[in-house]
């Protein structure tokens, strides 16, 4: 099958690739020359496990192109996916111009039948909003479907999530779009994965309210740390007790400093728009967000608690300045909002990332954010350690250094990657989130 994906960002990168591999024949469409440039020479230009060694595969077998020919791409496909960014406005509503102009390009374009698929998280009744455009401005005769088919992939395990997820969702409306999209599936679709096909607006609804869910989820977990941390109570126990009742689950009870990435504060936000303008106030969503801004801003005081209360002219080693590990993303990280806030009240941070230390830099751009190649060098002479991103690098990095290095040995390990009876054994000062022992 020939497919368009319009967008080469995280998503449409990844579903490229991976439809690719599926034995379809693929072009990647992105405005950005340098970007088509770089994917085209195998050389994704963010970094995902994975992706290099698939996309270097399938460009060398002439299934996968990268260019910023939008017209011949999409005359040449029998189906086009829209994965443009949908960025957030100022006031939290999607700002999907990106989509619209695409809508028109389709429109110009269109020579025969197509479908039209999101795959971009888009407010709902955004896929009928594309129809409508595509109808009004294409060619007399010539006919098209929409459908929406959003995605679920996590950066840092996106292909593994594209290849083996835990469903697919199809909104589709006509009987040869849905075929399509099955047939497009088929290595999916035999091995068992539950298909849920639906209407166009209940998938785009679908995609905001997982991760409005898995969000209120991690703002749940995060209040329970939280009085864990009053009442002397380990989180990781509760946490434990809670995931074993299966209508809970285990995953995504893992407290720390909040919630980042360009998802789930991004989906958050529009979910409480999209149910705003429908006059629905959706309570639990809201106070969702609100917890998490608090969190982010309670990992900071955890850290000038430990500090006797004052940061000022402070030297603060943090490990991980990613949103979360294995990927070198920044958006809406608590680690990079922790840094921020620390050099505001006077402390100066030096950090060390494996993979976003040059993403970090450009970002807080700041005489006192100082970032290190090696994660024990940060430590040198610094009054205390915080970790922010649990890399597993981390996790096995060696004790006894991280106390020779620090000039007092105080550690402030926001995503609970030690154990507080070790840390204290050896006699750290050491503070987790929900789980810190009374000293
Ligand atoms: C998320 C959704 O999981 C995915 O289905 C959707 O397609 C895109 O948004 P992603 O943003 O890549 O994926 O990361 P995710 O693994 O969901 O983590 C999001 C944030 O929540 C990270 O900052 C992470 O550290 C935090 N988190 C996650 C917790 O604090 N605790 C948890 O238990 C899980």
């Amino acid at each position: 099958m020939r497919i368009a994906v319009i967008g080469a960002g995280y998503v449409g990168a990844v579903t490229a690739t991976c439809f690719a591999e599926f034995g379809n024949e693929v072009v990647c469409v992105d405005k950005m020359e340098e970007k088509v440039k770089a994917f085209s020479q195998g050389e994704p230009p963010f970094f995902e496990p994975g992706l290099k060694e698939l996309l270097v595969s399938n460009l060398k077998q002439k299934r996968l192109f990268f260019t910023t020919d939008i017209d011949t791409a999409i005359r040449d496909a029998l189906v086009v996916f829209l994965a443009v960014g949908t960025p957030p406005r100022g006031d939290g509503s999607t700002d999907i111009s990106s989509i619209i102009e695409v809508a028109k390009i389709i429109a110009r374009n269109l020579d025969g039948y197509k479908v039209i698929v999101t795959k971009s998280t888009v407010p709902v009744g955004t896929t009928y909003l594309i129809r409508d455009i595509i109808e009004e401005n294409k060619k007399i005769g010539v006919s098209f479907d929409v459908a929406s088919n959003p995605e679920f992939l996590r950066e840092g395990s996106a292909i593994y999530d594209f290849m083996h997820p835990d469903r697919v969702v199809i909104g589709a409306e006509s009987d040869s779009a849905i075929a399509i999209l099955k047939d497009l599936y088929r290595p999916i679709y035999l091995r068992d994965t539950p298909f849920v096909f639906t209407d166009i607006k209940t998938a785009e609804l679908i995609k905001y309210v997982c991760n409005s869910f898995l969000a209120m989820k991690i703002s749940f977990i995060n209040e329970v740390a939280n009085i864990c941390d009053i009442v002397g109570s380990d989180i990781h126990v509760v946490a434990r007790a809670m995931g074993l009742d299966n209508r809970i689950g285990p995953k995504f009870l893992h407290p720390g400093p909040g919630f980042g990435g360009s998802c789930l504060p991004k989906d958050t936000l529009a979910m409480v728009k999209i149910a705003e303008n429908i006059g629905y106030d959706f309570k639990l969503v809201k106070a969702t967000i609100e917890v998490n801004n608090l969190q982010k801003e309670r990992a900071v005081s955890k850290i000038v608690e430990v500090m006797e209360g004052d940061v000022r002219g402070k030297v603060i080693a943090l490990w991980g300045l990613s949103f979360k590990p294995n990927t070198d993303d920044i958006r809406e990280s608590p680690a990079v909002y922790i840094a921020k806030r620390l050099i505001e009240l006077g402390a100066v941070v030096k950090a060390y990332d494996p993979a976003a230390l040059e993403n970090a830099v450009s970002e807080i751009d700041n005489p006192n954010f100082i970032p290190m190649e090696d994660m024990y060098d940060v430590l040198k002479g610094s009054d205390c350690l915080v970790i922010a991103t649990e890399w597993s690098q981390f996790r096995n990095a060696d004790i006894e250094r991280i106390k020779g290095l620090l000039k007092k040995p105080i550690v402030v390990d926001l995503r609970n990657v030690y154990e507080p009876e070790n840390m204290k054994k050896m006699g750290f000062i050491y503070r987790g989130m929900g789980r810190s022992l009374k000293e």
